[in-house]
């Protein structure tokens, strides 16, 4: 999902002048990107979203797994 590699390069570059952005990868759900404990936004990470490259909910009609996790950039 290359839509999400950009968003990802760019929040990187965002973060050289503003503050740090969590990525929080929900159990078998989106990404949710929060800055300063505010949810900015939250992106599709199974790929069937109808509204990319946001998370409209699509992940829990197709059963999509993945594990959680937490990174900071
Ligand atoms: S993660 Fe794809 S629609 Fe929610």
């Amino acid at each position: 999902m290359n839509y999400q590699r950009y968003i990802i390069f760019f929040l990187h570059y965002y973060t050289i002048f503003m503050d740090k952005i969590v990525l929080k990868f929900m159990r078998d759900g989106p990404i949710m990107v929060v800055k300063n404990g505010k949810v900015l936004m939250v992106l599709c990470r199974c790929g069937a979203s109808m509204n990319k490259p946001y998370c409209n909910g699509k992940h829990l009609d197709i059963k999509f797994e993945a594990d959680e996790g937490e990174i900071e950039i």
